[in-house]
């Protein structure tokens, strides 16, 4: 299973001051050296969080091309998009869904009704050697019209599964297998992401052919929480130090 961790929050947190830190860059080494298979960054259009250098420099640093790392850049399904994809050269482009006002990718790309301007932006990426992954409901007509217009992959939006009520859940569940099955029967890679955790992701990373996840908000959240301790200690030990030695007359 790959697991391709989503950063864009570290870059959120970097821009409510720009003051250079958190770096995107030094997240994506400690994802890669802690196991991830891959980054993933979704440039928006207002470049609310991730900007273009960013997609640059982890292409240049930690994901060069042919290091069996993976680079997969979400981003809407714009010809202005697809240049920059054509020159930046992810390994991986996903194609979502993307509203200004909205907080968060609120739901799939609708490939039935969006067709002819998804369909340029798939074949501009795949003419550049980019795979193309769309970002879809578990529905049977979105995926049969991912496979048609040339996406090798189709990456199931699990965000309604992640919000419903427990009780909720199985029958997403099932709509998400059935989805993934037909799928993998019709020739298409099957990926999932969207609000999952430690406690939601058992049962989506046991959906039939999955062979990939891509999960942010809550990796960067326990981030917090896992090292709060020791920013703290650092910062009093460094206080401490300070008071400790000797003052200048
Ligand atoms: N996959 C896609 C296509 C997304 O747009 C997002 C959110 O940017 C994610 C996965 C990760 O979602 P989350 O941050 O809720 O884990």
């Amino acid at each position: 299973m790959r697991l391709h961790i989503n950063i864009d929050h570290v870059a959120t947190l970097r821009n409510q001051r720009d003051a250079g830190y958190p770096e995107p860059l030094r997240a994506a080494y400690a994802c890669l050296e802690a196991g991830a298979d891959g980054i993933t960054v979704h440039l928006r259009e207002d470049r609310r969080h991730i900007r273009d250098a960013d997609v640059l420099a982890l292409r240049a640093g930690p994901l060069p091309p042919g290091s069996g790392r993976v680079l997969n850049l979400e981003m809407a399904a714009t010809d202005a998009m697809a240049e920059f994809a054509v020159q930046a050269r992810p390994d991986v482009v996903t194609l979502v869904p993307e509203r200004r006002e909205e907080r968060t990718t609120e739901g799939g790309l609708d490939v039935v009704g969006q067709r002819a301007q998804v369909t340029r932006v798939v074949e501009r990426c795949r003419q550049a050697g980019i795979k193309v992954s769309l970002f879809i409901e578990a529905s049977e007509a979105q995926v049969r019209a991912s496979r048609e217009l040339g996406a090798e992959q189709v990456e199931f939006h699990t965000g309604h599964y992640c919000d419903a009520p427990v009780q909720e859940r199985p029958a997403l569940l099932e709509r998400l297998a059935a989805a993934a099955e037909l799928a993998h029967t019709v020739g298409l890679e099957v990926a999932a992401g969207h609000g999952l955790n430690r406690e939601n992701v058992a049962p989506i990373a046991r959906l039939p052919h999955l062979v990939e996840l891509n999960i942010g908000h809550s990796v960067v959240a326990d981030a917090v929480f896992s090292g709060l301790g020791e920013a703290v200690r650092a910062l009093r030990a460094a206080i401490d130090g300070a008071l400790a030695a000797p003052r200048a007359s």
